[in-house]
């Protein structure tokens, strides 16, 4: 493992006991010798909502997979509110509530139906089943569409019906697979009021997302992914923190970008590094006000023409991009 990289020992204080969600040295090696998740340490706390925020194909899908059953790991251990989930995985499921990345929702049922038998399914009694798809329906605003078939709901209604269906059973763990993609922003913000107001009541919250306000907004503690790795694991604040900077100026002009990086990190007063990503060049700063006037002389003077300059605080974007050297969007 390399130097700089995370090294997984910072699960918390936690022990595997008091953890919800445990993962030691967890991995899957696809055939083909594809390694989707390495050796993952993870420690999850009772109650908390935590992130995994990776680009497309980190290995969240397969992390979330292997801690609900669907995915057989390769090596290590998985443990969900004390069931170790490869031995004991019936067992597992009963703990867990799970909502995909893809819609699983049944074609065959109407909305309510989706419900209450998924209610049935889990060993509730008729009335238990019927009183409890009643209430998902209030709680996720779908009581006007009970009896509409799945396919008419919009994805936001889709959604919100499928974390229904996941809590139904109250488990104590709920699994979230990149639960806002393709949401409108409307749909988005309210998924994650739902899922902050769920927060409160009860279970702990898994989520895995390439959203980073996603992260941001919902997590109070959130891994960074890539490769299959954790990079880094705090709380968000933590994160961003972790960068060191507090004014981050993109910049881009014509010319050699390489060299103005250089030239701004050495000249502008509180530079602490610039990173080139793409074609434009993000200057981390610290303690410096006047910021924007000194990068535009300091680049002029330099003999470059600047084209476009924003100034923003630091975001889990720029911890992704100063951990990998790349951006995070699709
Ligand atoms: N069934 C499979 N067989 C072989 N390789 C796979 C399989 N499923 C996933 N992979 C590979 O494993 C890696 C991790 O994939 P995974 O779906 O876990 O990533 P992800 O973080 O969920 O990505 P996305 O954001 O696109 O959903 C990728 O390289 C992917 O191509
Ligand atoms: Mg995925």
């Amino acid at each position: 493992m390399d130097e700089d990289t995370y090294s997984g020992s910072d699960t918390g204080a936690l022990g595997p006991s008091e953890a919800v969600i445990c993962c030691e040295r967890l991995t899957k090696l696809y055939p083909g010798d594809i390694l989707a998740v390495d050796r993952l340490d993870l420690a999850v706390r009772p109650g908390e909502i935590f992130g995994l925020l990776g680009p497309n194909g980190a290995g969240k899908t397969t992390t979330a997979g292997m801690l609900t059953t669907r995915i057989i790991p390769t090596g290590g251990k998985a443990i969900v509110a004390g069931i170790d989930v490869v031995r004991h995985p019936a067992l597992a499921k009963q703990v867990f509530g799970v909502v995909p990345q893809t819609n699983t929702l049944d074609r065959s049922l109407n909305v309510w139906e989706n419900l209450y038998f998924h209610g049935r399914f889990f060993g509730m009694g008729a009335k238990e089943a019927r009183a409890a798809a009643d209430a998902g329906l209030v709680t996720f605003r779908l009581t006007d569409r009970a009896k509409a078939p799945v396919m008419a709901l919009s994805g936001g209604m889709a959604q919100r019906l499928m974390v229904a269906r996941a809590i139904l059973h109250r488990p104590s763990v709920l699994f979230l697979d990149e639960p806002t993609a393709g949401l409108d922003p409307q749909s988005r913000i309210a998924l994650w009021e739902i899922l902050g107001k769920l927060h409160g009541e009860g279970p702990t919250i898994f989520v895995s997302t390439h959203n980073m306000e996603e992260a941001d907004s919902l997590c109070d503690r959130l891994a960074i992914m890539d490769h299959g790795r954790i990079l880094a694991l705090d709380t968000p604040e933590g994160l961003k923190a972790s960068v060191g900077a507090d004014t981050i100026v993109s910049v881009t002009a014509a010319g050699d970008m390489a060299v103005l990086g250089r030239l701004l990190e050495e000249r502008v007063d509180g530079a602490l590094r610039a990173q080139q990503v793409g074609g434009t060049i993000q200057l981390h700063v610290k303690g410096a006000t006047g910021v924007l006037p000194e990068v535009v002389t300091v680049a002029e003077r330099g003999g470059f023409t600047i084209t476009d300059l924003s100034i923003a605080e630091p975001s889990l974007e720029t911890v992704f991009i100063s951990l990998t050297g790349k951006d995070l969007r699709d």
